[in-house]
């Protein structure tokens, strides 16, 4: 017999289509969102008749359909006319104003970006977008290293919007004044979503990526339940799916509550096992974090030299960085009387 043997004869049809539970999927309605989508649309509607839209920084929780939502309001701009740029950015891969505009000129076609410098490009850029309004979103803008790109964006494109996303509204604080006067956005939070919208949510992602009838009511229950804890729709795809692949590896006919229930050690395994690639000195300041979540970054420090820490300073505040990289801290920027501070909380995973 050989290995593969089971795997070909089993009818492993649990599953039908695997895209619909992917994270990076966009249905093709965005349901609970539809006023935040209707007040983005109207804030681009000037650009229709040449004149300068709305800009925006809109935030919320991870895993709340802010990038979906936003995705959509673009996707439906772009049937609809073609008298508007619209130009979607992630900052977490495109950190730098120079990896900016060479993805700006990316999107709009432009091919001959090698060995260019950055005031090169921004001619480009210039060239480029001259002929048409432009909406420009910047998704998770928290991890844009510069602002560089923002400023020129502001000072020399005359119709357009600018929205933003990300986690924390605080991050406003952080931007240069200069930056923060020209742009003058309008905040829209986006809540979470409570039980009922979660299980719609995922019910409609179930029903168009499994076979229909294989979930046992309660098994599908226990995601929502779980999901609804977590509150993050991606907990929700995630265990959906691994409950489809752990029943479908048994070859059964239904995924039931035990498959669940395996997925979500998995999912909460998955969040252990990650700490446990910390680094002893890691492992130790997220310890001193959990201890004292939301305290100011200086205030850990003291209390980490009080304990006996032997890293400097500037190696600590690295180690932070690291450990938010990893979602295990969350950091929000606030200004107070004597500059600027960070504020480190602990992050919950499940
Ligand atoms: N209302 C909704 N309808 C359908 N799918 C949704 C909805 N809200 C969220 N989702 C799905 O949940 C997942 C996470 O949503 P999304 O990527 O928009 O989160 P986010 O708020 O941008 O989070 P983050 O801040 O971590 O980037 C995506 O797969 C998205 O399609
Ligand atoms: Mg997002």
């Amino acid at each position: 017999m050989g290995l593969f043997d089971d795997v070909l004869s089993s009818d492993q049809n649990l599953i039908k289509n695997e895209e619909f539970l992917d994270y990076e999927f966009l249905p093709k309605l965005i349901p609970y969102r539809e006023n935040e989508q209707k007040y983005l649309a109207t804030s681009i509607k000037p650009l229709f008749n040449n004149r300068s839209g709305r800009n925006l920084l809109i935030y919320g929780a991870p895993g709340i359909g802010k990038s979906a939502a936003v995705r959509s309001v673009l996707r439906d701009l772009e049937e609809e006319t073609d008298d508007v740029f619209s130009i979607y950015i992630n900052c977490w891969e495109h950190n730098t104003s120079f990896k900016i505009f060479i993805r700006i000129c990316d999107i709009l076609g432009y091919r001959f970006t090698q060995n260019k410098k950055s005031s090169d490009l921004q001619k480009e850029v210039l060239k480029l977008l001259d002929t048409k309004p432009v909406v420009f979103v910047f998704d998770e803008i928290d991890k844009a290293e510069d602002w560089d790109f923002l400023y020129f964006l502001l000072e020399k494109i005359f119709h357009k919007s600018i929205f933003l996303i990300t986690n924390y509204k605080s991050w406003l604080l952080t931007l240069d004044e200069r930056i923060r006067s020209r742009l003058m956005p309008e905040l829209v939070e986006f809540k979470q979503y409570n039980l009922n919208e979660t299980k719609g949510i995922l019910k409609e992602r179930c029903d168009q990526g499994f076979v229909q009838d294989v979930w046992m009511n309660d098994a599908f229950e226990t995601v929502v339940k779980k999901t609804g804890e977590i509150k993050d729709i991606r907990a929700g795809l995630f265990l959906l799916k691994e409950s489809g692949l752990i029943a479908e590896e048994k070859s059964k006919k239904k995924i039931v509550k035990e498959d669940v229930d395996l997925a979500i050690k998995k999912l909460n395994e998955f969040s252990i096992k990650s700490e446990e690639e910390l680094s002893e000195e890691e492992k130790f300041v997220l310890n001193l974090i959990k201890d004292k979540s939301g305290s100011k970054i200086g205030d850990l420090f003291r209390e980490y030299e009080s304990l006996g820490g032997k890293i400097s300073y500037k190696t600590f505040q690295r180690k932070i960085l690291k450990l938010e990289e990893g979602k295990y801290v969350k950091l929000t920027k606030q200004k107070g009387s004597g500059g600027n501070t960070t504020i480190v909380e602990k992050v919950n995973l499940g």
